[in-house]
């Protein structure tokens, strides 16, 4: 999978950005093995299914959150019916920026993510560590402790995809050495077979944070990376068309 995270970014206007990323989807980029998926922001995903996700787009659509509740007195939020009526397929829960900002724990991720499943979407759950828990050396623990708590039992090789995000990788330039990266990403692996078997095995584990065209190739080929989570690169569709680019090369 490769998905673009829009954050809060995103007008009408940027809808154009996308049909360039369609056209080399139906294009040179035909017949990927991959998902392609972008998040734009919630007022953009009718708009963006509308025109993307004919017969032929092999582009799929996210949400950047949702509620735990199907409906209901919750003034402000999305829930994951809403996103699935408005055609999108799958829903980011628990990315870093939910935490900081919004005090989101693991456990209301987790609860996310079921609500997720229960609308029929697919669940992008994120997990990383901070710069001072990295320097602490704590990096695998928290990434097991937030994988374990965020992970709801209804999680399978479809309907969950994993994103290891370091949080002071995001948007900062910086990225962990492949080392680094095959280090968490086999701890993730081992706890996903750990819990849930062969489907485990076969869950899809993202890298993401400053992944841009430059650096995609080798961040995607270490092993049990199987695919990225950009974010300000998948802005702009000559990089994020670069990085699919990046991603079918090796696969
Ligand atoms: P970035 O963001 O690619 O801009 O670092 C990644 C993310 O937050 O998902």
């Amino acid at each position: 999978m490769v998905a673009g995270n829009w954050k809060m970014n995103g007008l009408m206007a940027a809808l154009d950005e996308v049909c360039a990323v369609q056209a080399a989807l139906a294009g040179p980029l035909a017949g990927i093995a991959a998902d392609v998926m972008i998040a734009p922001p919630v007022t953009l995903i009718s708009a963006m299914v509308a025109k993307f996700c004919g017969e032929q787009g092999a582009l799929t659509i996210a949400g950047q959150d949702c509620h735990t509740a199907a409906s209901g007195a919750h003034t402000g939020d999305v829930s994951a019916e809403m996103l699935r009526d408005a055609g999108a397929s799958g829903v980011i829960v628990g990315h870093s920026e939910r935490r900081s900002d919004h005090g989101e724990t693991s456990r209301l991720i987790a609860a996310k993510a079921a609500a997720a499943h229960r609308a029929g979407l697919t669940a992008i759950i994120c997990v990383g560590e901070t710069i001072g828990e990295r320097n602490a050396k704590l990096t695998l623990n928290v990434v097991k402790r937030q994988l374990a708590g965020s992970l709801p039992s209804s999680c399978n090789s479809t309907n969950a995809v994993v994103a290891y995000e370091p949080v002071w990788a995001i948007g900062t330039g910086l990225t962990p050495t492949v080392d680094d990266v095959a280090d968490v990403h086999a701890s993730i692996r081992a706890d996903l077979v750990t819990r849930f078997g062969d489907d485990g095995a076969k869950m899809r584990i993202l890298y993401g944070g400053s992944v841009k065209p430059d650096n995609a190739r080798t961040l995607m080929a270490v092993a049990d990376v199987n695919g990225a989570l950009v974010g300000g690169a998948s802005l702009k569709a000559r990089d994020f068309i670069a990085i699919i680019e990046a991603y079918k090369s090796i696969r």
